[in-house]
């Protein structure tokens, strides 16, 4: 059968051998530029294709998945003989006899090779299918006929077959004859290469002469966990692997000289973990790296031996060796941290003779297997490496995936976020570092595992090994890899593109700060000075006592405020500085006279104040009756709420009663009384000071945005729902559309209820609805209720998206547009103000917060899409802090502000962080300039965006449609 034309893979381009490697290697260029990178660098989400023939595809191997053990004349494998005698290790003593079934089931495994429209396919040829014996004279037809059916299925479908020869499946009698120990194995192996290349090589141009030969040697002769289980690590992995190389290197000179100018396919071997050991003799100079022959020769001379236990190669085999490969084939999966170690001489072995020792990356996602944390930027770094290390040659990936537990068989999340992160940091590897990355293929079906059976998945398709039929069932990692195919990489996602506008007139740009985050608050008693001076509350021992004093340093604080050039100062009033012990039994004048001088300052440079009545910090007094519990505090808040209207109403349009206070491991009274108060004081200004002050008055609520896991799955996408509804109406179904929602109800068993005329009385109260936002999490839904936060979903985290300082806090910038659509919806079109929104960083002070400039350009980009696209009415924005100050119970180790504050200097002075002029750029000009229509004026230059965040030339003809895995998408507006 002629190879179809459309098949296009690049012409043979054998390496040029290269000299040795220095010791240490020149290559640690790796390391010097990838190891220093900022995380926020490192995470950054790269968009882009790969080039057009990139070879995207899936892998498997014959004793994994084809089963048929002994069908039509096969002869026994080593592996058939290992996993067959009892005692194997191998969890429940499974076989591979039957596996996937694939033998019998040809038309399936194409149907969905098809299917998922890959345009190559990795498998193995079972040695002892072809040759029972492994030897030419027991030619089994059948065998071949098989590979030939299967061959000609891909071609007929377009896809490239990429052929391993040899995946660890050795005849069994050849293993009994010695196996690789054997050097006769040479000539044998290369005798069934040259059959394979004369059967199928008129079809087959991508050949790998075999899988990870370092594994094999180590797990097969050193540790003695997978056939033949010989247990000699001093000497026989080194043995073995010699006889390997030199078997690879025959065969690739059989292909040379007999088919290459005729069939014009490229060959390599596929590669795992610690390369040199094969790389180095094949890509470079035919022998082993020197660190390697050194390293050997001084173990085995301490040993006493009176030569090394690596053998060497002679210079002609070193000649034959060098160059035997036409690209690199690499099958990587985790990343490890490498400390070196001398002193212990312990018994020889492979390991033992590496003066190192290798751990997991504690702080990388773990898998279902234990040792294979999910490192994505390992993969960029391999990569790199490879180019550096062996001549900048083509490089495909032959293997990357992750186990699944088979509990999660179809929601593969794990596996999804695999691909997402991986290939992303191929796509840099490829874009950015200019490696030749070519193809990529990960793993086809759940298949018979080498160490776990059927314990894990692996694959892209769920297979039922309890079904005698086997049927492949896609799962959600196969639905994305197709897409991620189809695209040919990530392209930036119409909802990531910049749109360039205006907000509307007199748009509110804030920034904000707490009482008690940022005021002295030694003259005050609020239940955060007991929380913080109690032994064990704050690791670090902070307190707010000072804070950023600034309760003194009013003029600077201003002047920060005019520096970032907003038009609003959300600040909050200490209550207990107000009325001491919470009541109005006593009023601390000297508090009011304050906070009337805060706003005539504020006043006098033109900003105007966005005023919070509560942000935390209650009187201790009235915790020491109850606080929130007790009912009384209703009318305590009321009448607080009464005295700071009269007292700084006349100056002060924008309010704030509360501050969301989300007591989610408090009883459910503790909302339910706020609400009520809030409502309280909403009616006192509406009745007694509205009239002549014409202000407005609101809560505000924290929420998040939530995502469904599976896109594909309705129920997810309820359970993210859900979350919204239940967390976003918690305080806002009552105030804006009447009572606890439906869903609330259900949902809670212990929840309070409202009487008629509470309903009534609360139903309203609102002037804008108020929003602080942060994040967006994943959801899916979840049988019982394990959680009493989120109930009935259960929370994910999506690792593809950027971290910050705060453990919690992940960049999703595309969630607050979200948001903003469903409160239009949710609420009645209510005009909002976003009152909280910002990003932490922690560590070494950096004033260059690139971290913080991106995510104010992403977040209030898409503040700027849901106004001029969704006809959100959003009147105002706060970035969340001016000020680095006390985050709470994590003390002052977690940096909101857009200032940074020298704490170890008593003079505490705000030096502004780089965001400062970005943000003040977004506020002159009032939104987003198009770059296209020249330099702006209102743009402070200095505040250019980093090249990360360069806005996309085709920015200004945005078609905007949005991500479909949003549910409020599905709504219709
Ligand atoms: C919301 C709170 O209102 C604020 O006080 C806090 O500092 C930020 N979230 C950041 O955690």
């Amino acid at each position: 059968m002629p190879t179809d034309d459309s098949v296009k893979i690049s012409p043979p381009q054998r390496s040029t051998p290269l000299p040795p490697s220095e010791v240490p290697s020149a290559s640690k260029v790796v390391w010097e530029k990838f190891t220093p990178q900022k995380r926020f660098d490192r995470q950054m989400y790269h968009y882009g294709n790969f080039s057009q023939n990139f070879l995207w595809g899936v892998s498997s191997s014959a004793y994994q998945i084809e089963g048929g053990w002994n069908a039509d004349g096969k002869g026994p494998s080593v592996w058939d003989t290992f996993t067959q005698k009892p005692g194997s290790g191998i969890p429940d003593n499974v076989t591979a006899d039957i596996a996937c079934d694939s033998y019998n089931k040809l038309k399936e495994d194409l149907y969905m090779l098809q299917a998922l429209k890959v345009k190559s396919y990795r498998f193995s040829l079972s040695w002892s299918r072809i040759f029972p014996n492994g030897r030419r004279e027991s030619l089994n037809q059948k065998g071949v006929d098989y590979y030939n059916r299967l061959i000609n299925g891909l071609l007929a479908r377009k896809i490239t077959p990429m052929v391993t020869i040899y995946h660890w499946d050795l005849p069994q009698a050849l293993q009994d004859i010695g196996g690789w120990q054997n050097v006769e194995m040479i000539n044998i192996f290369n005798d069934y290469c040259d059959f394979c290349f004369a059967t199928f090589g008129d079809r087959v141009k991508f050949w790998m002469t075999m899988n990870d030969p370092q594994g094999l040697a180590w797990l097969g002769y050193g540790t003695g966990q997978i056939p033949p289980n010989t247990e000699e690590p001093g000497t026989a992995p080194y043995q073995i692997a010699h006889n390997l190389i030199k078997a690879h290197a025959t065969a690739y000179h059989t292909y040379d000289n007999k088919y290459r100018a005729s069939q014009r396919g490229m060959v390599s071997i596929a590669l795992n973990f610690n390369l040199g050991w094969f790389a180095h003799p094949i890509f470079k100079n035919g022998d082993y790296p020197e660190a390697m022959k050194a390293q050997v020769l001084v173990k085995s001379e301490l040993q006493g031996l009176s030569q090394s236990r690596l053998p060497s190669f002679t210079e002609e085999e070193k000649n034959s060796i060098k160059g035997t490969a036409d690209m690199f084939c690499a099958n990587h999966y985790t990343s490890k941290i490498v400390t070196h170690v001398t002193g212990a001489i312990l018994p020889p072995s492979y390991q033992n003779d590496r003066d190192y020792i290798e751990e997991e990356m504690t702080d990388q996602p773990t898998t279902a297997v234990e040792f294979t944390r999910a490192v994505s930027f390992g993969m960029r770094r391999l990569l790199n490496w490879i180019k550096e290390e062996y001549g900048d040659p083509d490089i495909y990936i032959t293997e990357n995936s992750v186990s699944t537990p088979m509990e999660y068989a179809y929601d593969d999340i794990d596996r999804v976020f695999l691909y997402k992160t991986y290939i992303d940091e191929a796509l840099k590897a490829y874009e950015l570092d200019g490696v030749k990355v070519k193809g990529y293929a990960t793993c086809l079906m759940d298949s018979f595992q080498f160490f776990h059976g059927y314990q894990f998945g692996f694959g892209l398709h769920y297979i039922d090994f309890n079904n005698i039929h086997r049927p492949r069932t896609p799962k959600f990692s196969a639905h994305l890899y197709y897409n991620i195919m189809k695209d040919n990489g990530f392209s930036l996602p119409d909802d990531e593109k910049m749109l360039y506008g205006e907000f509307k007139k007199d748009f509110i740009w804030s920034s904000a700060t707490a009482s008690y985050q940022v005021r002295l608050s030694t003259q005050t008693d609020c239940i955060w000075d007991k929380f913080t001076h109690t032994p064990g509350n704050i690791l670090q021992h902070d307190t707010g006592d000072i804070a950023c004093n600034s309760y003194n340093k009013m003029e600077d604080d201003i002047a920060a405020l005019k520096k970032v050039k907003v038009s609003h100062y959300r600040f909050s009033v200490s209550w207990p500085r107000i009325l001491p012990d919470g009541t109005t039994k006593y009023i601390n004048q000297a508090g009011i006279n304050y906070y009337k001088k805060l706003l005539d300052s504020l006043i006098a440079a033109n900003i105007q104040p966005q005023v919070t009545l509560y942000h935390w910090d209650l009187p201790q007094a009235l915790q020491d009756v109850g606080g929130w519990e007790n009912e009384t505090i209703i009318e305590r808040f009321r009448d607080y709420a009464d005295i700071l209207f009269e007292n700084l109403g006349p100056k002060v349009q924008l309010w704030i009663t509360f501050n969301d206070d989300r007591p989610d491991t408090l009883p459910y009274i503790v909302s339910h009384n706020i609400i009520k108060a809030h409502a309280e004081a909403w009616h006192v200004y509406n009745d007694k000071y509205r009239a002549s002050q014409n202000g407005m008055v609101s809560i505000t609520v924290n929420a998040d945005w939530a995502e469904p896991r599976n896109p594909y799955k309705q129920e997810d996408y309820d359970a993210a729902r859900s979350v919204v509804e239940f967390y976003l109406g918690w305080y806002a179904h009552p105030i804006f559309n009447g009572d606890y929602s439906p869903l609330m109800k259900r949902s809670v068993l212990e929840l309070p209820e409202f009487t008629p005329e509470e309903i009534k009385r609360i139903n309203g109260t609102y002037d804008y609805f108020g929003l602080n936002h942060y994040l967006s999490r994943v959801f899916k839904s979840a049988k019982s209720w394990t959680n009493s936060c989120y109930r009935g979903v259960v929370l994910l985290r999506d690792r593809t998206w950027l971290e910050s300082g705060s453990h919690w806090l992940t960049m999703t910038p595309f969630g607050l547009r979200r948001l903003l659509k469903f409160i239009k919806h949710e609420f009645g079109n209510p005009p909002i103000i976003i009152t909280e929104n910002g990003v932490s960083e922690n560590g070494p002070v950096d004033l260059n917060d690139v971290h913080r400039k991106y995510f104010y350009e992403k977040y209030i980009n898409q503040v700027l899409k849901a106004y001029l696209l969704d006809d959100v009415n959003v009147i105002g924005y706060t970035a969340w802090s001016l000020l680095d100050n006390l985050e709470w119970a994590v003390g002052y180790t977690e940096r909101f502000g857009l200032f940074y504050i020298n704490r170890s200097d008593p003079d505490l002075p705000r030096t502004p962080k780089a965001s400062v002029s970005f943000y003040s750029s977004i506020i002159s000009c009032n939104g987003f300039p198009d770059p296209a229509s020249g330099p702006q004026e209102c743009w402070n230059s200095t505040s250019t965006p980093t090249p990360t965040l360069t806005p996309k030339p085709e920015g200004k003809k945005i078609n905007f449609l949005e991500s479909k895995l949003s549910f409020s998408d599905s709504r219709s507006d």
